[in-house]
């Protein structure tokens, strides 16, 4: 599938109000892919309004959000050794209300859960200003919405 900005945005509301728990999801792609864009839109379709900074040195945030699902946000590009994810507190991951995004999966190894959904995101060119996505199944994750979403009220996402 390739889609804008607004429409990746708008899949990841519908995902951040509608995904079953727990859901891990390895965010995949290059710097700049739209990891990030897309985590946060995830956010606010769980109801967050507080603004979701790029965990890129404290690795992990976490979120009670509105919708009464904890969102925990992760950017692992700085993690040297699949090791330290323990100090992140990675075994406590996958509690029955959580939702987990986590940038630069790759970093884990094999730590990465057994059941999860991969998202890859692709950049077709430099500057181009639409992606690629690439949805895959790892195991028994809840079911996910996929694309297109439709509007629901109408304008822009
Ligand atoms: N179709 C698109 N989908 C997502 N982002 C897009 C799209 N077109 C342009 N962009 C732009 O690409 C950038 C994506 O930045 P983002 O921080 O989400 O990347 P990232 O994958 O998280 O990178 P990093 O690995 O550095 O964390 C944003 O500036 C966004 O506006
Ligand atoms: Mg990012």
């Amino acid at each position: 599938m390739i889609v804008t900005e607004a429409e990746l945005s708008r899949w990841g509301e519908r995902l951040g109000a509608t995904l079953a728990t727990p859901c891990f999801l390895a965010l995949r792609g290059p710097l700049g892919a739209g990891k990030s864009v897309l985590a946060r839109a995830v956010g606010r379709g769980a109801g967050l309004v507080e603004p979701m900074p790029s965990p890129t040195f404290n690795l992990c945030f976490r979120y009670d959000t509105p919708r009464g699902v904890e969102l925990i946000h992760m950017d692992l590009y700085r993690l040297s050794d699949p090791d330290e994810l323990w100090e992140l507190g990675w075994e406590d991951l996958g509690a029955p209300d959580q939702l987990v995004l986590v940038e630069w999966p790759e970093r884990a190894g094999p730590l990465l859960p057994a059941d999860r959904w991969d998202v890859s995101l692709h950049v077709p060119e430099p500057g181009s200003t639409v992606r690629r996505v690439e949805v895959e199944r790892v195991g028994a994750p809840p079911p996910l919405p996929g694309f297109p979403v439709t509007l629901t009220t109408g304008g822009e996402a």
